[in-house]
Formats: structure tokens, sequence, C-alpha cells
């Protein structure tokens, strides 16, 4: 099956607004700290981009690219593909994620890195499908709650394609 791009979901200018204000939020919940802020390679490239500019402290950067998988299962297995630099221990940690869907990669990203030794660790993801939940968990920040469906733009892709796209769009069979 292939898929094109159907209808723009998020324009650019309102992901814009939204990451302003969550960078506001942030900056203003961890003021005195130090936080590492850590982008969920590939998909939230763009989203990290953006919003570690709209952070007014002095925020320390990584990036990790994970796979959940045992997709069977709610343990949350997490394969580690390439690691972050960092030594979480004693640092807050801030997880910046594409999206929220099954919440499996970011409980088991949330669990590896509390096991890590991290004082705190807190997710922003720029979307969330709470629909789709299959294990528990809140993002502490989220730009967009969205219906499932499945979309992408701004870092997301499908088939590793669109992530180049300034919008969040929907996708539509190709006939
Ligand atoms: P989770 O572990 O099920 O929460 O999966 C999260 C990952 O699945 C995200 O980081 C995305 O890479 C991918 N994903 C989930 N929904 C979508 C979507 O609608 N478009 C593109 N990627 C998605
Ligand atoms: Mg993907």
């Amino acid at each position: 099956m292939n898929y094109v791009l159907d209808k723009i979901l998020i324009k650019e200018a309102d992901i814009r607004r939204r990451v302003d204000e969550l960078g506001a939020q942030v900056s203003a919940d961890y003021c005195g700290k130090q936080p590492v802020a850590v982008c969920i390679l590939r998909g939230a490239i763009p989203f990290y981009a953006d919003l570690i500019r709209r952070i007014s402290l002095p925020v320390t950067v990584d990036t990790i690219t994970v796979s959940s998988y045992g997709s069977g299962t709610t343990s949350g297995a997490l394969k580690v593909i390439t690691d972050m630099r960092t030594d979480v221990k004693g640092k807050d940690v801030l997880v910046v994620d594409d999206i929220i869907d099954s919440g499996r990669t970011s409980v088991a990203l949330i669990n590896m890195l509390k096991e890590r030794g991290a004082a705190s660790v807190k997710t922003c993801a720029l979307l969330d499908k709470p629909s789709r939940r299959v294990v528990e968990i809140k993002g502490d920040y989220v730009g967009f709650s969205i219906p499932d469906e499945f979309v992408v733009g701004y870092g997301l892709d499908w088939d590793e394609k669109f992530r180049n796209l300034p919008h969040i769009y929907t996708l539509k069979e190709d006939k």
C-alpha cells in the first residue's frame, strides 16, 4: 500500500505558537535548574530544535535512538540503538518525543533513565494520541492531542518519508 498526503492537520504557524508556549512552560517549571533535554531520534528532530531555542535556561542537549519492541506485551522492553553520551545520574532529564502513541517507548525510556539514576524524568511530546494508549502514561508537556489518525510531517514519517514537511498532515491511500 502506498500513501500520499491528505490534509493539513496542524499548520506550521500553529506549531510554532504552541512550541513557544511549551518552551515558556518548561523554562518556568525548571527555573534555577540545568535540565538535560534528550531528543528521541529521528522523529523529534524539528520539534526538538525549535523547542530548545525557546527554553531560557542553561539546558544541555543529547540524543538517543531507541525502538520499543515486544508488541504483544506491556513490559515495555526497549532496544537502545544509539545511546546518549550524558551520564544522567543526579540530573533532571526532559525527554523530547514526536508523539506518544501506545506509550510503550516513553514508559520504557523513562524507566531506563530512572534506573540510571536521573534525579527526575519528564516527557515533552509534540503530539499525543490518548485513544491508542496500551500502557499508562500522561505526557508532562504535550503540544497537541490528536485523534487516532496516522500523521506525518515536522519530523514524523511514513516509511521514512515526509519528515521534512513544515506542517503536520494526515495521509490517504494512493489509488
Ligand atoms: P509508542 O511507543 O507506541 O508510543 O510509539 C511511538 C512512536 O511510534 C513514535 O515515536 C513514532 O515514531 C511512531 N508513531 C506513532 N504514531 C505515529 C503517527 O501517527 N505518525 C508517525 N509516526 C508515529
Ligand atoms: Mg517512525
